[in-house]
Formats: structure tokens, sequence, C-alpha cells
């Protein structure tokens, strides 16, 4: 068993940015810039928006957080995306989720120019990355993605079988795989929370994906002896006596799964840390023009 050291892979990836970076200041070019809007004070968005700021600035990209209060109308919001759509100085920016009840996400998200969407949230970015197009494809799927390419994991003819139908993670790394493309060429199966005896299609996994945000859902039982197992799932739970007092679990029973795989991902240090490096990818390819 080899673990996905999601770590390691996302230093290699941060330490290539970087050097690009360097490449473009040396010719004079312009330094990459990512802009985050902030909405409200919650706590995982502002530790979010903190690691992003701290990934640009490890790169040497130019990074930006414009913060506004919980009561900022949706008026309000969508002029501020606006104003950042015709800035020609920045080259992407996100909006952090979750925003407040009383704003339509799907409005924002829309609002967004796609060639500014990094995130990849855009329908437009969504469509296109579904057809095969150049896209900004969002964190998470390309993460996993970058997992099995560095890794060199075989994937043509593979059985994937993806856990999760989200739009954000199972629905596009079931599209991204099925594509022929490396990863990809697998033979793609989707469950979720309506799938009787989910076991059944798991045992086939060659490439098992779990996003479901369901802790320690699959056990040893349910898993193929030699596949490859990637948990997207993290989940914080109570830990007493340890020196945070909590700790995270992922969808996957790590301690007696594991033994069974051919490779597997920790959590954390597996998929979590590469959702990062993504959005610097997304937001080099924005300053290089490479998408659109
Ligand atoms: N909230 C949780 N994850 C994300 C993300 O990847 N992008 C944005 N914009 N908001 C989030």
């Amino acid at each position: 068993m080899e673990l996905l050291d999601g770590k390691r892979i996302a230093d290699e990836i941060k330490a290539e940015i970087a050097a690009e970076v360097e490449a473009i200041k040396h010719k004079g070019g312009k330094i990459p810039h990512l802009v985050a809007i902030l909405v409200g004070h919650d706590g995982a968005s502002e530790t979010y928006v903190g690691h992003k700021e701290k990934a640009c600035a490890q790169v040497g990209f130019k990074s930006q957080v414009l913060r506004f209060e919980d009561s900022i109308t949706e008026a309000q919001l969508l002029d501020e995306i606006r104003k950042l759509n015709n800035d020609p100085d920045v080259d992407g920016f996100i909006v952090q989720m979750p925003l407040p009840k009383h704003i339509d996400e799907q409005k924002v998200i829309e609002a967004i120019d796609p060639k500014k969407d990094v995130d990849g949230f855009h329908p437009v970015n969504v469509g296109r990355m579904n057809i095969g197009l150049p896209a900004y494809i969002s964190a998470t799927p390309d993460g996993i993605v970058e997992l099995l390419r560095r890794y060199k994991i075989p994937t043509e003819g593979k059985h994937c079988v993806v856990i999760g139908r989200s739009n954000i993670v199972g629905r596009p790394i079931a599209n991204l795989l099925s594509q022929k493309s490396y990863p990809g060429d697998c033979t793609v199966t989707i469950c979720h929370s309506r799938t009787p005896n989910i076991k059944e299609y798991t045992l086939q996994a060659d490439i098992l994906i779990v996003a479901l945000g369901k802790a320690e859902f699959v056990t040893a039982d349910m898993v193929k002896p030699g596949a490859v197992v990637v948990d997207v799932g993290i989940t914080r739970v109570d830990a007493p006596g340890t020196k945070l007092g909590w700790k995270l679990l992922g969808d996957v029973k790590f301690d007696e799964v594991a033994p069974k795989c051919s490779y597997i991902t920790p959590v954390p240090g597996g998929v979590g840390p590469l959702t990062i490096v993504s959005l610097l990818k997304n937001t080099l390819k924005a300053a290089k023009k490479e998408v659109y």
C-alpha cells in the first residue's frame, strides 16, 4: 500500500508555479492577481480565505481579500462583482461560499465573468469541462486528477466508482474520468444516498472515490483488494484528550481499509492540500490567458 501524499504533491506544484512567476517577473510580465470576496465572519470561510492568501504569497502572486459585512445586499455584491469583471489588473476572483441567506448564490456565481471564474463554478466553465473544452476545473476534481496523474496511476479501462453526486465533486470527477484522456478512459459508476446495496458497486471498483460527507462510511468489507481509494470527506469530530479536542475524519475507515489498497489518500493530507493549488493553477492560467 502506498499513500497518495497530497501535501508533497501540492508542495511540488507550488514550487513549479513559483518558478513560473519568477520567470514572468524576470521578463517584466504581469504578476498573476487573485481576489477573494469574503462576506461576513464565518469561521471556516475565514480559515479557507486565509489559506488561499498564504498560498498566493508562497508562489509570488498578488492577492487581495475584499471583506463585506453580512448586511451587504445582493445588488451591492453584484456591483462589486461587476467591478472585478471589468478590472484589467484582476486575473481571477472567487466569492467565498456560503453567502448569507438573503443572497442567491447561483445568481452570484452566474454574475462572474467565466474568464475570471477561477473556482470553475460558472455554468459556462462546468459545461465546457463536460464536453472536454479548455475550462477552469473546480478545485476538488482537479486535485483528484492531479493525484492520479502525478502518481502515474493507470486509469484506462478501469472501473471507477464514485460515491456522491454533488455538483462540485461527484459529477465533475465522474465526467472527467470517463473522458478520452489521461487520467480518464474509465468506466464510471455514480452511487449516492438513494443507491441500494452500495457495497455491490464499491466491491467492483478499481478506483473508489468517496465524497458523500459521512465519516468512516467505507469499511474494509466494501473494498476490492488492490483498489485505489481517494477519500474526499472531512468531518470534524470531538476527540477528548487530544491537544485540540477534535480531529478530522475522512469518509473511509482508514485503518482497516488502507491495508487492502494499492494506493489510498490520508485525511488530512490527501486531496485537501491540492484544492488550493488548483486555485493557483487556474489563476496562473487566467493571467496567461490559456483557457480563453
Ligand atoms: N467554500 C468552500 N469551498 C469553497 C471553494 O472552493 N470556493 C468558494 N468560493 N467557496 C468555498
